[in-house]
């Protein structure tokens, strides 16, 4: 294929505009799934993808299609590059969109532009990429496609003209799709007579075959056997298979200028996989190609086991699974409550769900994950700097004077209807956030823009902006600059020992309702064991709020008699079994849920 044959392109949208739908009829329309075969909407792999409706890891295919191309039917080779949808992974779209030259940017009819309609858009226009936008969903009875034409106008000056009308439902109108594709979006621009330049788009192991890496041939050509070499390392490999996703792995032997595949290479882990990396003809080094954004860790937990002997099987599970993820960053750490267990890096809340969720279902691991924090930056009298990604490591009554210390904050983009303005001023009041922007997008909805702490978005902030805006709020942040701010570190303390795993940061104004919160929290999970328990947070020595769970009269024995044996075992059996999903803490048995409900206090 000839690289003006080529288009590589993407579909980027606001979650559940129907961005799988539509890639998912492209390839049924281009034959390279059949219709109704397979899983409904071949892109999305995982099963907690599928269940939460959500695209996670980006997957591109190839499809073939013939154009009536300057009167003759021509064979144009289209590569869809799939992004995730997401807030959390918008570091993924911008890596997909550079292999990229244009995007469909796909609105729902009905809903209109939505916040990451916005975030999208902006990447793709950074990345100055073609944009086809493509009203979709417009058999729905509440479909207004006009409206959605003067917003595109309006926000990102786009021709009303150009916009595509789609069900990709129904099927309405998706014969013009590939048609604007290949017409709108020019062919990727590279140099075949050029040295090998190609970029590493992503990577995931396969039991079988290893390490398999999505590459975009930007200049030359790469053929089975040579030998390439990564410009980020200097590590040089050999390439044993190549070829396209057609879904399917198809091998070609050879990737042309502009293509899009997949290479094996002999890597052994996807660490060594560095997504944005240039790859290049060992021996015959290139200028590397601009590189991504590096992955940013914005969200990190502890993740322990939940009875401690599991430990091993939690090793071997996370190792596993961050072959497959590796934007999840991982350290052993201890806990003196939790013990053994394990530091993690997220790209945000989401991200860390999914993982979590992964550890529970794809390798049957119960895990305790504790309070997520986000990174500080706490400066000392002498001077000195930590950076803090976990709280217990915050001394509680530190040698030295704190004498400042910064929180990273983000840029938030909220649209929202206008009626519930005022609930969204009075929530991002309450979280500290600082207006930056407030306009109107058209006559009903509102464009507002937030500087808000990054902590207060993690904990529980998209839950509750769902729930003041009944659900029709988007939202959508980018990362912003560390800014001052004034943190305590909060203990919390079962019979007096802190618990360095409950242990969290936060702004010293809101210390006394979160320590309040928590205590209460605490208190209705903590069941009544054989002696009384003192809850209480703190800051350094001094106690902000306290409860107490009296002690349990009788125990479970009391009513056997010592006669039934059975019965005994019985209800021995029954105490073990409510007990899995404990740890205990000192002397304090506390259930799996209770740190599970700390996460939600803000
Ligand atoms: P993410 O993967 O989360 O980013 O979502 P998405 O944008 O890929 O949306 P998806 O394709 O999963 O579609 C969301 C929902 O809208 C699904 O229930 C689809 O069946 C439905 N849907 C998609 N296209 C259409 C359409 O043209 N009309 C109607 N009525 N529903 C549609």
């Amino acid at each position: 294929f000839p690289s003006d044959k080529i288009r590589n392109f993407s579909i980027i949208a606001h979650v559940d505009h129907g961005k799988s739908t539509l890639a998912d009829r492209l390839l049924e329309l281009t034959g390279t799934i059949r219709k109704g075969h397979g899983q409904p909407q071949y892109l999305d792999k995982l099963q907690v993808e599928r269940e939460r409706g959500i695209t996670v890891k980006a997957q591109t295919a190839t499809m073939f299609h013939k154009h009536n191309f300057l009167g003759t039917e021509t064979n144009f080779l289209l590569n869809l590059i799939d992004t995730p949808g997401h807030v959390d992974f918008s570091y993924e779209v911008s890596r997909s969109l550079k292999a990229c030259q244009g995007v469909l940017l796909v609105v729902d009819a009905a809903q209109g532009v939505q916040a990451q309609t916005v975030a999208n858009f902006y990447l793709a226009f950074e990345a100055n990429l073609a944009i086809v936008p493509v009203i979709n969903k417009i058999d729905q009875p509440t479909a207004d496609p006009d409206r959605v034409k003067e917003q595109l106008k309006s926000m990102f000056d786009l021709d009303p003209d150009e916009a595509l009308l789609t069900s990709a439902k129904t099927g309405l109108g998706l014969e013009h799709v590939l048609p604007a594709v290949i017409k709108r979006i020019p062919p990727p621009p590279g140099e075949s007579t050029s040295p090998l330049r190609m970029l590493l788009l992503d990577s995931y192991y396969d039991e079988y075959r290893g390490v398999i890496c999505h590459v975009a041939v930007v200049d030359g050509a790469l053929r089975k056997g040579e030998k390439v070499a990564s410009a980020a390392t200097g590590q040089s490999y050999e390439v044993t298979d190549v070829g396209i996703m057609h879904p399917e792995l198809i091998q070609t032997g050879i990737l042309l200028t502009g293509q899009v595949g997949y290479i094996v290479s002999g890597m052994r882990s996807t660490k060594e996989a560095r997504v944005g990396d240039t790859l290049y003809h060992t021996k015959i080094p290139v200028e590397p190609l601009p590189g991504f954004k590096p992955v940013k860790h914005m969200v990190f937990s502890g993740v322990y086991p939940a009875d401690g002997s599991d430990f091993e099987a939690l090793n071997n599970a996370i190792e596993r699974l961050t072959c497959n993820d590796a934007s999840v960053s991982v350290a052993k750490e201890s806990s003196t409550a939790l013990g053994l267990g394990f530091r993690c890096g997220f790209l945000g809340l989401l991200h860390m769900d999914v993982f979590h969720q992964r550890l529970e279902q794809e390798y049957g691991t119960h895990v305790i994950s504790t309070v997520p924090t986000v990174p500080y930056i706490f400066e000392y009298s002498d001077g000195s700097k930590v950076h803090i990604q976990n709280p217990a490591l915050l001394p509680s009554n530190p040698k030295q004077r704190i004498t400042a210390c910064w929180e990273p904050t983000v840029t938030a983009t909220i649209i929202t209807p206008s009626e519930y303005v005022g609930s969204i001023i009075t929530l991002c009041a309450e979280r500290r956030g600082e207006q930056l922007e407030y306009s109107f997008i058209d006559s009903q909805r509102a464009f507002m823009k937030y500087r808000l702490p990054l902590r207060e978005v993690v904990v529980d902030f998209y839950n509750e902006l769902k729930s003041i805006t009944s659900g029709y709020a988007s939202f959508d942040y980018e990362e912003s600059d560390y800014k001052a701010s004034d943190l305590v570190k909060l203990d919390i303390l079962l019979n007096g020992q802190p618990v360095d795993a409950m242990a969290t940061i936060v702004h010293r104004l809101k210390a006394p309702r979160v320590g309040r919160e928590l205590v209460d929290k605490l208190k209705k999970f903590i069941d009544r064991q054989m002696f009384e328990i003192i809850i209480q947070a703190a800051i350094g020595s001094k106690v902000i709020a306290r409860e107490t769970v009296s002690a349990m009269r009788k125990n479970v024995l009391a009513k056997c008699y010592g006669g039934d044996v059975s019965r005994k075992r019985k209800l021995l059996e029954k105490q073990k079994e409510g007990k899995k999903r404990m740890k205990r803490v000192g002397s304090v048995d506390i259930p799996q849920e209770a740190f599970h409900e700390l996460l939600k206090v803000s």
